[in-house]
């Protein structure tokens, strides 16, 4: 190739590079992309093929080069130029201020600061990943290491490569000799979730937290690894700096050594200049006056908290002047300007003492954690629900098993993780029972189902209270006075143990309940009469039986006339009625099969409730038949309950859901989502007119 094609081709090259490190920079530090993926693939590809066809023009810093080097056998060791310090705690709002007392004393001690000043500080966040030291030298990034002790740490410069917002190489004019840019590694909550859920999918480890994932993919030997894994980078700090003199020489800046000729002369201004390297810099950070100033900030930040996109686990907050900060300086391995606020911590490790089953007003059997007693996110949490028995096994938790535990702001604590590394020999795992620990009927797990459920139903003192309001209820049974806080009373009393009992109440008795009187006594014992008679839809939906709402309720009575045939019914009988498949037909007659239930209905015939069969709808002579609507919004004299029976008595289904097999949407105000779908869907819209004059129709 001749002299002036070689001189082009890097040309092009440079100006691509550049081009391509600008939109990164717009990318992964700014948010603020400028051309989409495709140009900017395009670039890449065009980049990759004339560094092909010139290997020899490659150099480490080229954007193509992030994919990540070959595997390492181990990690160097790099001793840093300047130290890495950590930092002194405040976990009290008293420990800021006596952190701002030292150093206003100090300030005014050594003329800094008139008296009644107030110190100014950089108060930032405090990230929970991995501190990294970057080493840029005439603005390329040469070297990457880990804190370690603090005077030595590895060296995971490949894998720093790879990290996207890590420059690698600085941008504009200003660009020093040497700078070694301090800062945390770390991952934000979303892509370390994915990252879990692939690691899943891939039956590979998953991480107990970002943080670890973070750590975890920072050390990883082969940096074609840490090149797949999403780990960000903010700076917040320095080591060495030297700058290049307009005269050619270096000057050689070492804060430590109380030099204080530094590019800039605060905190807030050397993390500016870092920003206009194209460094990452976090956009919360914010300049306070005073312990006022920090602790507002402290409150705002820990508002927000929950809500961040990444873990901190605290605030930082430095002395603002350079120059006060090495005034202030260090004691033993922590500065003295500097304090780290921490939040109270929102993990901990416990043990399992044991697994528990507890089960729920809708029968469900939801495993317990029982863990020795241990302080996190500001609350002692001594258990823990583990959901099911699937997340138990996902999680691998066994009993005895050390465990992270985890209570972010409001949220109900839960296990993260167990620590496989620390069960002990007598660790054993947790099966779930095969019978209600509080009634003693069968289990069942259906297929497609994570929970396990009790089959007890109204037997199962568990279920009575939410079985009893259902009963209860408008659609159901329709007994009026009867409500949530008098059946608490009437169950917990252990008065009234199953539907059954409900019937044999009077009005003496009833009357000494709180909130009851003799008058609504009377009304509630005549309410309980009226309900001897039900249609048998009310009381078969009345029963709770799962899966079978108002609508399949009121179609197993008309295609059965009676109780007796229901519960003699098997599948295939079942399968013949109108819209009851396999999941309705097994539930139906598993719930009959159970003999509490069956002793219920016995119960009841003996208290005198003989449901009535509901007329069989006239075949084809209705008007709704065979047709369903849906009902959106509220009608201007029909309530929602009204609608429905009038449908239902036209031969009618109501669904909640509009499809293309929907008749007709009828809508009232305020109609919503609904609607919208009828309107895309071409379903015929009706307003309640409308309705009226379908249902007259004959
Ligand atoms: S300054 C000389 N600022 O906290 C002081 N540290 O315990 C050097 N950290 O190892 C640290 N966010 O990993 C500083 N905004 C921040 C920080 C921060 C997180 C970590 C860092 C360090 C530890 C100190």
């Amino acid at each position: 190739m001749k002299q002036n094609e070689v001189q082009s081709v890097t040309q092009k090259i440079e100006a691509l590079r550049r081009e391509i490190d600008r939109h990164n920079h717009q990318y992964y530090v700014l948010n603020a992309p400028l051309v989409s993926d495709a140009e900017y693939d395009r670039m890449m590809n065009e980049l990759a093929a004339l560094e092909d066809a010139h290997p020899d023009l490659i150099t480490p810093y080229s954007p193509t080069q992030r994919v990540g080097a070959a595997p390492l056998s181990a990690f160097g060791s790099v001793r840093h130029a300047v130290v890495m310090r950590s930092l002194g705690n405040a976990f009290e709002a008293d420990d800021v201020a006596a952190f701002d007392r030292r150093n206003s004393e100090a300030l005014q001690a050594a003329g800094l600061m008139p008296p009644g000043g107030q110190v100014e500080y950089m108060a930032e966040l405090k990230f929970d990943g991995l501190a990294v030291s970057l080493r840029y030298e005439r603005g390329l990034l040469v070297q990457a290491a880990t804190r370690g002790d603090g005077q030595t740490g590895e060296d995971i410069t490949a894998n720093v490569r790879t990290v996207r917002s890590v420059p690698l190489r600085l941008q504009g004019d200003d660009i020093p000799e040497v700078l070694e840019v301090r800062g945390e590694m770390l991952m934000t909550h979303q892509d370390f979730e994915r990252l879990n859920e692939q690691q899943r999918q891939r039956r590979e480890k998953v991480f107990v937290n970002p943080r670890n994932a973070a750590a975890g993919s920072l050390r990883q030997l082969d940096p074609r690894i840490t090149a797949t894994r999403p780990l960000r980078f903010f700076a917040y700090g320095w080591g060495e700096i030297r700058l290049r003199q307009a005269s050619g020489e270096l000057d050689l800046f070492n804060q430590e050594a109380g030099d204080a000729a530094m590019p800039r002369d605060t905190h807030a201004g050397m993390l500016d200049w870092f920003a206009s390297l194209g460094l990452p810099v976090n956009d919360l950070r914010r300049r306070v006056r005073g312990v006022e100033g920090l602790l507002a900030y402290y409150e705002e930040i820990s508002a927000q908290r929950a809500t961040l996109q990444f873990e901190i686990d605290g605030l930082v907050y430095k002395v603002d002047s350079l120059e006060a900060q090495s005034v202030l300086g260090y004691v033993a391995r922590a500065p003295r300007y500097a304090v780290a606020h921490k939040f109270p911590a929102q993990e901990e490790n416990t043990v399992v003492l044991d697994i528990d089953v507890q089960v729920g007003r809708t029968g469900a059997l939801t495993p317990v954690a029982r863990l020795k007693p241990v302080f996190v996110g500001g609350v002692t949490v001594t258990n823990a629900t583990l959901h099911n028995e699937d997340e138990i096994r996902r999680k691998g938790i066994y009993i005895g098993d050390t465990v992270v535990v985890r209570r972010a702001g409001d949220v109900i604590p839960e296990i993260v993780a167990s620590i496989a590394e620390l069960r002990p020999a007598d660790a054993r795992p947790f099966h779930m029972p095969q019978s209600c620990p509080v009634c003693g009927s069968a289990v069942e797990r259906l297929e497609d189902e994570a929970a396990t459920r009790c089959t007890g139903g109204l037997f199962c003192a568990a279920q009575r209270k939410q079985s009893l309001t259902h009963a209860a209820g408008r659609k159901a049974l329709d007994i009026e006075g009867l409500g949530e806080k008098l059946v608490d009373q009437l169950v917990e009393s252990g008065r009234v143990k199953s539907l059954a009992d409900l019937f044999t109440l009077n009005v003496l008795e009833l009357a000494a309940y709180e909130r009851m009187g003799q008058k609504s006594a009377e009304n509630l014992v005549k309410a309980i009469d009226k309900a001897r008679k039900p249609e048998l839809g009310r009381l078969l939906f009345a029963l709770g039986i799962r899966h079978v709402g108002e609508t399949t309720a009121r179609d197993l009575a008309l295609h059965f006339g009676s109780i007796e045939a229901i519960m003699q019914a098997d599948e295939e009988a079942l399968l013949a009625v109108r819209d009851v498949g396999p999941v309705v037909a097994g539930s139906v007659v598993r719930f009959f099969g159970e003999p509490h239930n069956r002793e219920i209905i016995q119960a009841l015939q003996q208290a005198g409730v003989e449901p009535v069969a509901e007329a069989a709808p006239q075949g084809g002579a209705l008007p709704l038949a065979g047709k369903t609507l849906v009902l959106t919004g509220t009608l201007p004299n029909w309530s929602r309950d009204e609608a429905t029976r009038h449908i239902m008595a036209a031969g009618g289904k109501v669904s909640g859901s509009v499809s293309r097999k929907t008749a007709y949407v009828v809508a009232g105000e305020e109609a919503g989502s609904k609607l919208e779908k009828a309107r895309t869907l071409g379903v015929t819209i009706l307003d309640e007119d409308g309705l009226k004059a379908l249902l007259a129709q004959e």
